[in-house]
């Protein structure tokens, strides 16, 4: 695992964009795994500041998410799928085909994890970016999640559901479900890029890279993988030890 430590989160989000830009530099049919929240927003807006001013091309682009509320339409204010056209998608040249989100509005969940584990299976991602949970999710695979897991439905943990309350009215708005590609589907990209922000993160930081290998902290199982990036904030890094 590389971890670094840089002093803001404005930093580690460069450090993340020009990580992201050099492979696709390297490889413009590069697949990219993304995922939503306020800790990669900064990363995508540098990703479109870049494509702007020095034109890096999305044309060939395949980029998949790692999870979507169940029971949310894809054109609502809220959903995975309108953050991701906000965000990132509308700024860029990417091939809106190209772009997978699982359905949230889906009537055959099953079928839809089984599909969106096709998609996975067949465009394995060059770079998987992972933002963290206070509780050690990553994607929603919540704790107790099983390593094993593919894609599949989850019931959202209170924490997460509090957590996200920002987005939505009120808490009882916040869905209570949604599909998450599993650990097990993220441990398939070939490099996988946590990055994390602030005091709110460190705690989780700690357990993801001291303590135990377990489903209870579900980003320990990054320690199982053999090419692995982490770019903390100092607020983020706070509770690690030097020799970490
Ligand atoms: P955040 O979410 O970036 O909004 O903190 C991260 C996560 O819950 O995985």
């Amino acid at each position: 695992m590389n971890i670094h430590i840089h002093p803001t989160h404005e930093a580690l989000s460069r450090h993340a964009a020009k990580l992201i830009i050099d492979i696709l530099t390297q490889n413009p049919s590069a697949v990219l795994g993304l995922a939503t929240g306020g800790t990669p927003k900064r990363t995508y807006e540098l990703l479109v500041e870049d494509h702007r001013k020095n034109g890096t091309s999305y044309q060939s682009v395949t980029a998949y998410n790692l999870d979507e509320y169940l029971g949310i339409p894809a054109e609502h204010e809220t959903s995975y799928k309108t953050y991701m056209k906000r965000t990132l998608f509308d700024h860029i040249d990417i091939e809106p085909s190209q772009c997978f989100i699982p359905d949230g509005m889906t009537d055959d969940a099953d079928r839809e994890c089984l599909d969106y584990e096709d998609i996975i299976d067949t465009n394995p991602a060059d770079i998987q970016i992972l933002g963290i949970g206070r509780n050690g999710h990553i994607g929603f695979n919540e704790p107790a999640t099983s390593f094993d897991s593919l894609t599949h439905r989850i019931m959202l943990d209170e924490k997460t559901r509090h957590d996200n309350a920002r987005y939505f009215s009120t808490l009882s708005d916040v869905p209570k479900e949604a599909i998450t590609m599993g650990i097990k589907s993220i441990m398939k990209a070939k490099h996988i890029l946590l990055i994390a922000s602030g005091k709110a993160k460190a705690a989780a930081i700690k357990a993801m890279l001291e303590g135990p290998v377990t489903p209870a902290c579900p980003a320990s199982a990054l320690r199982n993988h053999d090419h692995v990036t982490v770019l903390l904030d100092e607020e983020a890094a706070n509770h690690i030890k030097e020799a970490t």
